[in-house]
């Protein structure tokens, strides 16, 4: 008698064998909405044929997701923004490194993490925006004379819960020292035309509005709407103005969106493939002009919509010290009643 004995341990490793070799693919949790990041993607699988798995939501969600997955997600990479973010999700030990590539050479070394837990994909910066009609560009000068008291009952700022901000104190932390960065956020409460509220876009509503005359912004945002389609957003933005603080000591304060790839990763090779693509002119130029952000990698040409901005001299902090620094400088925020 011929006995058969079935390995159905084998045959199933075997059927996903053939799967996966069928369709490679690759997982993405992203913090960036679907319509600013699917055309890359879709660019990517037709060149490559690698088929890209999309899951979008907030960016302290889909961390947290990560965390309580484990090594069960089915997470390859993790795209999101804000150092101060990605910074978060090194130390949450939900990222590997990525191993030293060419590639990754093209990002310079300070919108990266500095064991290549994440890389910067776009450039964003937090320039001041103010009112042309109400504020003489002459008055201007950097972040930190917005705590003087010219700018009295003129200043609106987003809440100090927003990423963006503290990322901006981390900075100004880093360059100035603890004592100074005190009085200069106390002088910035003091300064408030009225309590911290609303997103970005409403800072830039507010100032058109004649409810305060000067702001900080993420660029994209004013970008968004002198392109939108809506004349309401491009007549708001028109009466905005973005002026490039600290442009004589250490420059202007940017930041990115950025990516890592997961801890636990089922598809190495493919998440390193979508990352060297990510990074590559082509992609640079098209996810910049999407996001109406700055490309990472030099020689990449900005937008026009950038361009009309102005050129800018960039603070160029080691980004993971916005991580870094993050705690104390909510700390201090705290302490000088930015609410
Ligand atoms: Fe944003």
């Amino acid at each position: 008698m011929i006995k058969i004995v079935i390995n159905w341990g084998l045959v199933l490793l075997a059927v996903v064998g053939i799967q996966t070799s069928h369709a490679a693919q690759v997982n993405i949790y992203s913090a960036r909405k679907e319509v600013l990041i699917k055309p890359i993607l879709d660019a990517f699988t037709q060149q490559t044929g690698i088929q890209v798995k999309l899951l979008t939501g907030k960016a302290d969600a889909l961390l947290t997701r990560l965390r309580v997955e484990g090594e069960y997600s089915p997470a390859d990479i993790f795209i999101t923004v804000d150092a101060g973010r990605l910074h978060r999700a090194k130390v949450s030990k939900v990222l590997q490194p990525i191993q030293e590539k060419d590639w990754l050479q093209s990002v310079p070394a300070e919108l990266r993490d500095d064991d290549n837990y994440w890389l910067g994909l776009t450039m964003r910066a937090r320039p001041i925006m103010y009112a042309p009609d109400r504020v003489d560009v002459s008055e201007l000068s950097s972040y930190e004379d917005l705590a003087s008291s010219k700018w009295k009952g003129r200043l609106c700022l987003r809440s100090s819960e927003a990423v963006y901000n503290q990322s901006l104190v981390a900075a100004t932390l880093h360059a100035i020292g603890e004592q100074p960065t005190k009085v200069w956020l106390q002088g910035m409460v003091s300064n408030l035309a009225m309590p911290p509220a609303g997103g970005d876009v409403d800072q830039i509503k507010y100032v058109a509005a004649g409810q305060c005359d000067v702001t900080l912004v993420n660029t994209y945002y004013l970008g968004r709407m002198v392109n939108s389609d809506l004349a309401e957003e491009q007549r708001v933005a028109q009466q905005v103005k973005v002026f490039w603080p600290n442009q004589d000591d250490r420059g202007a304060h940017f930041n990115v969106s950025g990516a890592g790839i997961t801890k636990y990763a089922r598809n190495v090779k493919e998440a390193y493939a979508l990352l060297e693509y990510l990074v590559s002119p082509e992609a640079q130029r098209w996810y910049a002009d999407i996001n109406n952000e700055y490309p990472v990698v030099a020689g990449v040409v900005n937008s026009a919509t950038l361009e009309a901005f102005g050129k800018a001299k960039r603070d160029p902090i080691s980004l993971q010290t916005l991580g870094e620094n993050n705690a104390k400088a909510v700390q201090l925020m705290d302490q000088a009643g930015w609410r």
